[in-house]
């Protein structure tokens, strides 16, 4: 969603973190922000950038996913700790001719690269809902069947041609699965049409099947390097807002999620503001949900009998005594089509009966999880993971494998001033669970220790433990008393607070080093730091930028980017060392603020989607609205150094003489320049490739003008208007992407 603090717009990011963490903030300041594989392989190397599942399926639609049977897929040999990696394809330098930064209504790429656009909203997922469109046929419960809105968070998983299972290495077809994470309400409906109020119940429909998660089977041809989506696959599915999903871990069926759909406590439905994503080793994909409590109203006067309650529903959102909207009103429908007000009702959660068995009072509770979706099981219901806490979700990053040890997940939580928590799981890796869909899923992720970081000024860091009735995360915990694990998970950021962890600035996704196991997290921007953020040296710039002539705020106005080393590369060290890998700018600011030295090749602003391909390269997108009067939003590829391969700073702050920081080495331009621009008024986020990087999958969100005219129109209710979509883009020559300097080597050779 777009980034711009001037800019309202429908997401909700919030900035509810009073606790006294590094400071003491006095306002709620909540911004209306718009933007807002695991490889089996024969050789046994494995790459987690191409999970997938290879959980057994059949060709039956119908059919539910069976546990694997018969030939097991090849154990990876040995225990070589960067088994996930592909690091011999990795060029040793980036020659594709970098893109300019421009204001055009349209893609650029480099030269000698085609894109084009290949799942848009309102495109079909089988062939009954291919047909030349019309309101009728595009109704609100044919949505459940269509492309939704606001593409993001995207992972593609290899498919064997014959068994239909995970084919880690298979390029020509694949499951591609993408989140959709809000709505662009203008590009879902006629906008006269829009209902407000009482809204009509084909709208809401509509828009709830909109959101959530979209399955589709795409295949490539291997000469032209042409991607089709194959509207015939029974894999193509559509996970929505209203969708049944299970909820495992330490949260299954505590009071805190009993609802009037689920009275033990144990089912939800529906998975919204998908964000980020991430995969798992054993193939499933995790979809990471963000900003959720705006979808919910409540009444004014909503007083809970349990004091504590307020403290949670302030610290997640929904505070206060004044009366709260829903941000779409999907709680206002009458069921005249289906007969079923509960499928609206669940979106209040004011006291509305006897008890919680009756009534929403503790729906958002069911929310802010990440869940987990195995592509390959066509009817199981998805699974909230509560293991790994409840906040504004945005990432969820998988550590690189290693046999016999036990995983970790890096976490950002995308508000002002979050925390980034990683998950560390009891049970060790064990590749034979490459086949074990959920059912690896509750091995790993329903058991395991949370933690939140610290970042240290001297550059160390410590992984703070958030498990119940240990350092105080119990009755007598001050602000707000733990009862047991349930409730440190659902409040996590409660718990974060009183184990004092860093305030950073608004943590988006994260991305393992493939070479080295070295975690990265995009910072988007704060445009409070400095002022009531005081800086520190993780978060240590605080200078104003002129925009469109006039100067903004005082803060991170451009973003960076953070890494850390886990101590003795263990996933279970409680200590790290950092730096700070890029710093967002302008390339003619000031040094104190370009830190980086980005130059015109490679500058840009509000670094957001963040992921490490199988080679090492990183790629880097942008969620921008500081640096918009010069440029789009974009795509930037870099291939980095490590921690510690810089020195010591002074950066531009609010504090007398600046705020030193450490600083990663300075990167030319030939290890990290623009790939691509988008559409004017967009977001690039979401991004992945097929095994063999002939094809990189893009997603753009909310573009402007006329864009994409190269879209036919015959499946959209709105004609030629701008919308959401999922790109592809291949070289001209079907070469590798980004791979020239290794095709320079092969021909000097
Ligand atoms: Fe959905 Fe924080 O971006
Ligand atoms: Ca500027
Ligand atoms: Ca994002
Ligand atoms: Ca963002």
């Amino acid at each position: 969603m777009y980034n711009d603090d001037m800019t309202p717009c429908q997401d909700l990011v919030e900035d509810s973190n009073t606790s006294k963490n590094t400071h003491f903030q006095t306002v709620l300041n909540q911004y209306m922000d718009r933007r807002s594989f695991i490889a089996k392989t024969g050789s046994g190397a494995m790459a987690l950038a191409f999970a997938a599942s290879v959980s057994g399926c059949s060709d039956d639609d119908n059919a539910e996913a069976t546990p694997p049977t018969g030939t097991q897929p090849p154990t990876p040999e040995g225990t070589d700790k960067h088994a996930w990696s592909d690091l011999k394809q990795r060029p040793s330098k980036l020659s594709f001719k970098a893109v300019e930064k421009n204001t055009q209504n349209s893609f650029s790429v480099p030269e000698g690269y085609a894109l084009k656009v290949l799942y848009a909203v309102g495109d079909p997922i089988n062939p009954h809902n291919a047909i030349k469109i019309d309101s009728i046929s595009q109704s609100g419960a044919s949505y459940k069947f269509r492309s939704g809105d606001c593409h993001d968070g995207m992972s593609f998983f290899g498919m064997h041609p014959t068994n239909k299972n995970y084919a880690a290495k298979e390029s020509t077809q694949g499951l591609l699965v993408l989140n959709h994470e809000y709505l662009a309400q203008d590009e879902l409906h006629l906008p006269e049409a829009i209902t407000k109020g009482i809204r009509s119940e084909d709208q809401v429909m509509r828009e709830i099947n909109a959101h959530g998660v979209s399955v589709i089977e795409i295949s490539k041809d291997t000469s032209s390097q042409n991607v089709k989506v194959n509207l015939n696959s029974p894999f193509n599915r559509r996970i929505t807002a209203q969708t049944e999903m299970e909820i495992h871990g330490p949260a299954r069926g505590a009071d805190l999620l009993k609802t009037r759909f689920s009275p033990d406590g144990t089912l939800t439905r529906g998975t919204f503001g998908n964000c980020g994503n991430g995969y798992t080793p054993w193939g499933t994909y995790l979809t990471a949900e963000e900003n959720w409590s705006g979808y919910f109203a409540r009444k004014a006067n909503d007083t809970r009998e349990i004091a504590k309650e307020d403290v949670a529903l302030q610290r997640y959102g929904r505070g206060g005594t004044g009366a709260r909207s829903s941000q779409y009103g999907w709680n206002t429908p009458v069921a005249e089509l289906t007969g079923n007000t509960d499928l609206y009702d669940c979106w209040d959660i004011s006291i509305k009966a006897a008890n919680a068995l009756q009534d929403y009072r503790n729906v958002m509770n069911t929310c802010g999880f990440i869940v987990e979706i195995d592509p390959f099981s066509v009817s199981a219901r998805p699974v909230k993971r509560t293991a790994l806490g409840r906040f504004a979700h945005e990432d969820c990053r998988c550590s690189n494998p290693i046999v016999g040890q036990p995983l970790a997940f890096y976490m950002g939580d995308d508000a002002t001033g979050e925390y980034l928590y990683k998950f560390v799981t009891e049970a060790v890796w064990d590749p034979k669970d490459m086949n074990g869909g959920y059912t690896a899923g509750d091995k790993y992720m329903d058991k395991g220790t949370l933690y939140v970081a610290k970042f240290n000024d001297d550059g160390t860091g410590e992984w703070l433990e958030l498990s119940f009735d240990k350092h105080g995360l119990n009755a007598s915990n001050p602000n707000y008393a733990f009862s047991d694990q349930a409730d440190v998970v659902v409040h996590a950021r409660l718990a974060a607070d009183a184990r004092g962890a860093t305030k950073m600035d608004r943590p988006e996704w994260v991305a393992v080093n493939p070479e080295n196991g070295e975690v990265y997290v995009t910072l988007t921007n704060n445009s409070n730091r400095g002022r009531s953020y005081e800086t520190d040296a993780a978060n240590p710039r605080s200078y104003v930028d002129v925009k469109n002539g006039s100067a903004s705020n005082s803060g991170n106005m451009n973003g960076h980017i953070i890494r850390f080393h886990e101590n003795a590369e263990k996933t279970t060290a409680t200590t790290f060392t950092w730096d700070i890998f890029l710093f967002g700018a302008e390339a003619d600011a000031a040094a104190n603020i370009n830190l980086s030295g980005l130059d015109d090749l490679n500058d840009f602003s509000s670094p957001d989607g963040m992921w490490f391909d199988p080679r090492g390269v990183l790629w880097i997108q942008t969620d921008d609205g500081q640096y918009t009067d010069e440029t789009n939003c974009m795509m930037l590829a870099a291939l980095p150094g490590k921690v510690g391969d810089g020195s010591r700073a002074m950066a531009a702050s609010t504090k007398s003489g600046g705020q030193e920081t450490i600083i990663g080495a300075p990167l030319k331009n030939d290890r990290v320049r623009r790939f691509l621009t988008g559409p004017s008024g967009c977001e690039i986020t979401g991004v992945t490739m097929t095994p063999d990087y002939k094809a990189i999958f893009v997603n753009v969100q909310h573009p402007e003008g006329t864009w994409p005219a190269n879209q036919s129109s015959k499946y959209s209710l709105m004609g030629s208007a701008p919308r959401s979509a999922t790109v592809v883009i291949t070289r001209k020559d079907g070469g590798v992407i980004a791979g020239e300097a290794l095709e320079e080597k092969a021909t000097t050779a």
